[in-house]
């Protein structure tokens, strides 16, 4: 790994800036929401459970009392949920940082209110649909930043799917395919945001991160759900192994959201072996991530499929 190092301690002061954080129930979301809190942002916490989502302030308030913390319920498989949330996001004025950050992982076939296969309509179309609502509050902002979490997985996934999304065959379905496909999908699109926010002259910038491999409930929820439940148990021990702790985990977002004078279109992931652990920097996508004619093309499926266009 050849980019900067970076720790915590370099998280410039966020007073005066507001983020917004999707899936601060638990793992990553939920140091992610501290570590801003912390350096004096307003943080906008985004969960689907308005009781997980009571806890989960409450335990930010706990550690920092100043925090100064906003609920906000988004359910990302709907997309009736996603533009009743950034409609009142919205209403709090411009948006320093958005952090994509919730995820399902490794789920069976289901689908979202929407009809999208729900690890690519959670992962991906909630938050390409949040994150157009959301886009006059972030131009509005001084310099605002965008971070999509993605994952190693990505480099498994050879495409995206084609055609509607919501007609994909559910007969064929592999659920961890369908999961790297989704977190492609993630790449695509903060690769595709970051050109268009620089064609169309904005300060906005667009990064990705990956946690490498941190033990948070991502290797229990999806997994343990319908026939996995075998997989899930042995998952669950691989992970104690070999896991990192979750605020580990957070690091690269953290970087990708913050750090000063990153370039756009960065990718942040752990140094470690395998970009499994460690302290974050910069680090490459795969060729079909870096693929701007496909991301081109993925881009104009998600405007249809959801029915947000960019301003
Ligand atoms: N952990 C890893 O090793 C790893 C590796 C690579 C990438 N990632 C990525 O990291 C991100 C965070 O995952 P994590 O590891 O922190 O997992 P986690 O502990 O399971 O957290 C996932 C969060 O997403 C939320 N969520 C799930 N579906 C949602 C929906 N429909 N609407 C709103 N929120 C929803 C969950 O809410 P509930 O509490 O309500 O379920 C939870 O807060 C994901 O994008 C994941 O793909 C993680």
């Amino acid at each position: 790994m050849t980019g900067p190092q970076w720790t915590l301690e370099e998280i410039p002061d966020l007073s005066e800036r507001r983020a917004l954080v999707t899936g601060v129930t638990s793992g990553l979301g939920e140091h992610t929401v501290l570590e801003l809190a912390r350096r004096g942002a307003e943080v906008v916490m985004a969960a689907r459970s308005a009781g997980k989502l009571e806890q989960a302030v409450d335990a930010v308030r706990r550690a920092l009392p100043q925090a100064v913390l906003v609920p906000l319920i988004v359910d990302l498989a709907d997309l009736s949920s996603v533009r009743r949330a950034a409609e009142e996001a919205g209403r709090l004025g411009p948006l320093d940082i958005l952090v994509n950050n919730a995820g399902v992982m490794a789920t069976p076939h289901r689908r979202t209110s929407d009809g999208f296969e729900l690890q690519m309509g959670t992962n991906h179309f909630g938050h390409f649909a949040l994150t157009g609502l959301l886009w006059p509050q972030l131009v509005a902002a001084e310099s605002a930043r965008v971070v999509t979490v993605s994952s190693q997985m990505h480099r498994i996934a050879r495409a995206v799917p084609q055609g509607d999304p919501r007609h994909d065959a559910g007969g064929r379905y592999e659920r961890w395919t369908a999961y790297a496909q989704s977190k492609l999908a993630n790449l695509l699109f903060a690769f595709e945001l970051e050109r268009r926010a620089r064609a169309a002259g904005t300060k906005v910038q667009s990064n990705a991160a990956h946690p490498g491999y941190a033990r948070t409930n991502l290797q229990r929820t999806g997994p343990g759900m319908g026939s996995g439940r075998s997989q899930a148990a042995i998952l669950l021990g691989v992970t104690r192994l070999v896991g990192q702790p979750a605020d580990l985990g957070a690091l690269p977002t953290l970087m990708a959201a913050t750090m000063p004078g990153l370039p756009g279109g960065s990718y942040v992931g752990p140094r470690g072996p395998l970009e499994s652990r460690g302290l974050p920097t910069v680090v490459k996508a795969s060729r079909v991530a870096n693929d701007a004619e496909l991301a081109r093309r993925w881009w104009e499926l998600s405007e249809e499929a959801t029915r947000v266009h960019f301003p």
